[in-house]
C-alpha cells in the first residue's frame, strides 16, 4: 500500500487564494511526475476553484456537525462536497471539537461519501476516536506541530502505541514537525500509513523541492 501524503495547507498565506492554487498545482505536479498519493486540505474559500482545476484529491480542513439551515459561520458537510472535496479533516489539534461533535461528522461525512482523517493528540484518544471508524486516525501530538523535531524521530514509541490501540485496519497517519523523507519512513517502520504536513512544504522557500523531498524522489 503506497504511503498517504496529505499537504495540509493550514491558514498560511502561502496556502491562500492565488498562492494556494499555485501550491496546489505544484502538489498535483509531483504526484503525477512521482506517482505518490498526494491529497491537499485547504481552506473552504479556496476549495471550489482548487478542485476544479487540481486531479488530486482536495480536502477540507474542517466540517461542522450541522444539518442545512441557520447555521451562520458553520462549514456545511454537503457544502464542500459541492465545492468538489473528497474528503475532510477532522478534530485537528488547531479546531478542536468534543467526541459528540466528531461522531457526527463522521455520520454526515460518511453519508456524502467524503473520507474522514480523524486527528488526535495522542495514543489514548486516538484508540478512543478509532471506534467512531473514520477512514483514518491522525496522531499529531500538538507540542510538535510546526517544529523541527519530528514525531518520529522524537517520539516513536506514542506511533506505536497509537498503532496497537487502534482497532484492526483503521490506517494510522501521523504527523507533526515531518519534513524529510528520513522523517517519513521513521514513520512507516513504526506502522503509520501515511503523513500529514504543514510547514515543511506549504512554507518552504522552494515548495516543490520540499515536496520532493518529502516524497522521497
Ligand atoms: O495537519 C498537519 C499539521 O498539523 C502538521 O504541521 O507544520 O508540523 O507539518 P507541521
Amino acid at each position: 500500500m503506497q504511503p498517504q501524503y496529505i499537504i495540509n495547507f493550514k491558514t498560511y498565506l502561502q496556502g491562500t487564494g492565488k498562492n494556494a492554487l499555485e501550491l496546489a498545482k505544484i502538489c498535483e505536479k509531483v504526484a503525477k511526475d512521482t506517482g505518490e498519493q498526494i491529497t491537499i486540505a485547504v481552506q473552504p474559500t479556496d476549495l471550489l476553484y482548487i478542485a476544479k482545476q487540481v486531479s488530486i484529491p482536495v480536502f477540507a480542513q474542517h466540517i461542522d456537525a450541522i444539518e442545512s439551515g441557520s447555521h451562520t459561520g458553520h462549514i456545511l458537510p454537503e457544502a464542500i462536497t459541492a465545492a468538489g472535496a473528497k474528503g475532510t479533516l477532522i478534530n485537528h489539534s488547531e479546531k478542536r471539537m468534543d467526541e459528540k461533535e466528531i461522531k457526527l461528522c463522521i455520520e454526515r461525512a460518511n453519508k456524502l461519501g467524503l473520507t474522514t482523517v480523524v486527528c488526535a493528540p495522542d495514543p489514548k484518544t486516538a484508540g478512543k476516536l478509532s471506534k467512531l471508524r473514520p477512514d483514518y486516525i491522525a496522531l499529531e501530538p500538538p507540542e510538535l506541530i510546526g517544529t523541527n523535531t519530528s514525531v518520529s524521530k522524537a517520539k516513536p514509541d506514542i506511533i506505536e502505541k497509537a498503532v496497537g490501540m487502534l482497532d484492526i485496519g483503521m490506517p494510522l497517519l501521523v504527523g507533526a514537525g515531518i519534513k524529510t523523507n528520513e522523517d517519513v519512513q521513521a514513520g512507516l517502520k513504526l506502522g503509520a500509513k501515511g503523513v500529514l504536513v504543514a510547514s515543511g512544504v506549504v512554507k518552504a522557500d522552494d515548495q516543490e523541492a520540499a515536496l520532493k523531498e518529502l516524497v522521497g524522489h
